[in-house]
């Protein structure tokens, strides 16, 4: 087995220590009048909680060895589409860039919308971070071809942000990120089923986002919502490119697996529910209520997600909502309790999280809605 175990340095830099959750570091920041520093967004970059982007390493070795042979009258036009580089001159600001007065900006939105930015910027570089290095490790040509192309989209997404970040007057140091986040171990069919649904559901949430926003145009409060509809297609080559490396093995889509498809089903699902519930501001502000926007993405990443998982979770349950709806409320107080402190505090903590995961069991235990699965896998991008 061949672990990456990137080199931590002993710095004096820690990252949870002064400001606890992000949540509480984000309402500081709001309180303070919304400037955060490049310290404090590298600090918020840096956090590994359940639910923040991680960075993930693998067994490199295991990937290359997968072939592509047949499935490759699927796999040869992907490649070929992603080669064409269709979004090279995209991620340029233009004049579609208009000037967004940060210091106008409500606090709390200012605060949230920069957690958003800082968010999203970690979990695409997380992306660049993990298909570079499979790239550099492999020896598969068409492995290392794929995960070349994938680390070229991934690294001008976080770069876009980043430049994003930087007029409100942030940086997300991302070498140093490079080098101090802690990295997570996954197997590689963990990586399959985390990093193809975290492709096809940022796909559903970036488009979902795009198109309210085309249909209300004076909600769009900053220009990077315009670079959505082209920037969410790269996310969905990649998911096709999960899809397809799913389909070299069978075994990982049936038998014991389908309890971890129907896992991490769930744990994102529930994780993108919980997170977004942490910015009422923003999407206020963006006109989208939450529970809408989340039922939304739920269920146009379930319908692309029949292209490879036998089964798709009932999100139309009557328990599923109710249960969301408990999981965030615990997780709030999970929150209160770690910013209380004290014996309270950890009781408060304890209990929250007691109910968090009761509430998780019982979105689990909710039985999934199967399907036959398509001969053809690919898909093209259709909201
Ligand atoms: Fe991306
Ligand atoms: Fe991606």
């Amino acid at each position: 087995m061949n672990v990456q175990n990137p080199k931590r340095l002993n710095g004096n830099h820690s990252p949870t220590s002064r400001h606890g959750t992000n949540e509480n570091q984000i309402s500081e920041i709001a309180k303070r009048g919304a400037a955060a520093s490049n310290e404090e967004a590298t600090e918020i970059a840096m956090q590994d909680t359940l639910l923040t982007p991680r960075f993930y390493t693998t067994d490199f070795d295991e990937m290359d060895a997968i072939s592509v042979e047949h499935i490759r009258n699927e796999w040869d036009p992907l490649i070929a589409e992603m080669e064409s580089d269709p979004n090279k001159g995209h991620f340029k600001k233009n004049e579609n860039w208009d000037k967004t007065d940060w210091d106008a900006m409500e606090p709390k939105l200012k605060a949230e919308f920069i957690d958003f930015l800082i968010s999203s910027c970690t979990a695409e570089f997380s992306g660049c971070v993990l298909y570079k290095e499979m790239k550099r490790r492999g020896n598969n040509d068409d492995i290392t071809q794929l995960f070349g192309l994938m680390a070229r989209d991934e690294a001008r997404h976080a770069g876009f942000i980043n430049d994003a970040l930087r007029e409100a007057g942030i940086k997300v140091n991302l070498g140093f990120l490079t080098q101090q986040k802690k990295y997570t171990y996954f197997r590689p069919k963990f990586i399959y089923y985390a990093t193809y649904l975290s492709e096809k559901i940022g796909y559903a949430r970036y488009i979902t986002i795009y198109r309210h926003l085309q249909a209300n145009p004076e909600l769009r409060f900053h220009p990077i919502f315009k670079w959505f509809e082209e920037w969410c297609n790269d996310e969905f080559r990649h998911g096709e490119a999960f899809a397809l490396l799913m389909k070299t093995d069978p075994k990982l889509t049936s038998g014991v697996n389908e309890w971890w498809i129907k896992f991490f089903l769930t744990a994102v699902y529930s994780t993108m529910w919980v997170r977004d519930h942490q910015r009422p501001a923003f999407h206020a502000a963006l006109g989208v209520d939450e529970e809408w926007y989340g039922q939304e993405v739920f269920t146009k990443t379930s319908e692309l997600t029949k292209q490879i998982f036998p089964f798709t979770l009932d999100i139309e349950h009557p328990r599923w909502k109710p249960a969301l709806r408990r999981m965030e409320k615990a997780s709030r107080q999970v929150a209160r309790g770690k910013k209380a402190g004290g014996v309270g505090g950890f009781v408060d903590r304890a209990i929250g999280g007691a109910k968090a995961a009761m509430a998780f069991v019982s979105l689990f235990m909710i039985p999934v809605v199967r399907h036959d699965v398509p001969v053809t896998t690919r898909l093209e991008p259709a909201y």
